[in-house]
């Protein structure tokens, strides 16, 4: 493994809208809570803890922003639709993202995090329709694909593929902060987009 990627913590803040400008590209990272966000951050730059990790969901209620060199910013969000939180906490939780994505001036993509075990979650297919409807660049990281057999694994990877009709079958990949797996993928699909903003 190469050295860490220079990241820093830029900050926290529940109100995303509020933020100062930044004049660099987004990407986001969105998913239900617990799938594993926070720890595909922290693969992807090769960090051990920049992006806070924790096993009990939905503690953060925080958008949290990690420069990447000079070039990036990640942007670590609550994970949405976590089960303890009432359906209008959820509907409001929706309605601020959509807000903050339509707002994001430099948004290059985002990444959807699903936790691998299970089948995508009907929030997962919404928020997939909703990027796809609105033009936003997506790839879809199954993670945790550690924790599965070989077979289960081919099975969870066509399940997805069927499932999320509206994603391009060639961004759903699996992911493992563990092994690794699928992070250069990942990282491929940024500089992509990175080059087709430039
Ligand atoms: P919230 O910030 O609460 O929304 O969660 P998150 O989506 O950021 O998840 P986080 O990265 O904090 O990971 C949640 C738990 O899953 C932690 O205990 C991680 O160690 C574990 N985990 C995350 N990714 C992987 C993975 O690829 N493999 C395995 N085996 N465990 C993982
Ligand atoms: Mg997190």
């Amino acid at each position: 493994m190469k050295g860490p990627i220079p990241a820093t913590f830029v900050g926290g803040t529940p109100n995303p809208l509020l933020r100062r400008r930044n004049p660099l590209p987004e990407v986001i990272f969105l998913g239900r809570s617990n799938v594993g966000k926070s720890s595909l951050i922290n693969c992807l730059l090769n960090q051990k803890k920049l992006a806070r990790t924790s096993s009990t969901p939905g503690k953060t209620r925080q958008f949290f922003f990690y420069q990447v060199e000079e070039r990036l910013l990640f942007v670590d969000p609550p994970g949405y639709g976590y089960a303890q939180v009432a359906q209008t906490e959820r509907t409001r939780w929706i309605r601020e993202l959509d807000r903050y994505l339509r707002k994001a001036e430099m948004l290059l993509g985002v990444v959807l995090v699903m936790d691998m075990r299970h089948a995508p979650l009907p929030i997962d297919l919404e928020m997939a329709q909703w990027l796809a409807e609105s033009k936003i660049a997506a790839v879809y990281a199954l993670t945790k694909s550690d924790k599965l057999t070989r077979s289960k694994r081919a099975e969870a990877l066509a399940r997805a593929k069927r499932d999320l009709t509206f994603a391009d079958s060639g961004a759903i990949t699996p992911f493992s902060a563990q092994t690794r797996e699928g992070r250069d993928e990942v990282w491929q699909t940024i500089e992509s987009w990175l080059q087709k903003s430039a």
